[in-house]
């Protein structure tokens, strides 16, 4: 079964550094089955359309503007970013709901504005460590998914991935157990059979982020209720992403 491997590069890298990441990884992950995503900083998008455009590997943004276009100073618009040639965007991470203040509200702006301009999304939803000590993650990530979904149409859900990134468990390297991630998947699952149906169940790509390493990561997509991860820190080495990346199952 293939999976969808993602790195989320964060604010790391220049531009000038990541023309040999985004080369590199092209080569090392020819002939893969998996998908294969890399979300670099806005500055490097039209630099990965260039370098990756006749490869496997697809890119995204790390976050997008609610807004189509305008007055919008420091923004930078779906329809911008899909220009580059990028085919994901990642919306709702945790880095942007805490520090960034971004509300549920936003996020469903967001991912409305990334559907209408054809872009795929990866919606992250996760507790935080206070939440989850309190038995109250799964009704907090049922939550964020109502909210976050709000008024998005059933047949568009094909261009939405969620990933569960457990704020606990990013760049902590702590990971949840098995029996946990399985049941996050399967509380998402449900839900979104509550919100939309059955089938939209059984399409829905449920991924798992945080600490996501070369240590853990085969076991964690040995999981058949896992399509894929999202990988931080660990897909800064190039050479280390590549081995995930390439791991069939
Ligand atoms: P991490 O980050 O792999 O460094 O924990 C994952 C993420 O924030 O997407």
């Amino acid at each position: 079964m293939k999976k969808l491997i993602i790195g989320n590069l964060k604010m790391n890298t220049k531009p000038s550094e990541f023309k040999n990441y985004a080369m590199t990884l092209a080569t090392k992950v020819k002939g893969t089955k998996n998908d294969v995503v890399v979300c670099p900083p806005f500055t490097h998008l039209h630099l990965a359309g260039e370098l990756l455009e006749h490869s496997k590997v697809e890119f995204g943004a790390q976050n997008i503007s609610d807004e189509e276009k305008g007055a919008f100073t420091g923004e930078v618009s779906a329809s911008m970013i899909k220009d580059s040639g990028a085919t994901y965007t990642i919306i709702g991470h945790s880095e942007r709901r805490g520090k960034y203040k971004e509300t549920d509200r936003l996020i469903n702006k967001k991912i409305k504005t990334a559907l209408a301009n054809g872009l795929k999304v990866v919606l992250c939803v996760g507790e935080n460590l206070q939440t989850r000590t309190a038995k109250q993650a799964t009704a907090f990530v049922k939550k964020q998914l109502d909210e976050d979904l709000k008024g998005i149409y059933e047949n568009e859900l094909d261009s939405v991935a969620i990933a569960y990134e457990p704020i606990w468990a990013i760049g902590t390297g702590k990971v949840p157990t098995n029996k946990d991630i399985t049941k996050m998947m399967e509380t998402i699952r449900n839900e979104i059979e509550y919100l939309y149906s059955a089938k939209a169940k059984e399409k829905l790509t449920v991924l798992y982020g945080g600490s996501v390493n070369l240590s853990n990561y085969k076991k964690i997509l040995a999981n058949d209720t896992v399509n894929g991860v999202l990988v931080g820190g660990a897909c800064l080495d190039v050479e280390n992403f590549a081995i995930m990346c390439k791991e069939t199952y």
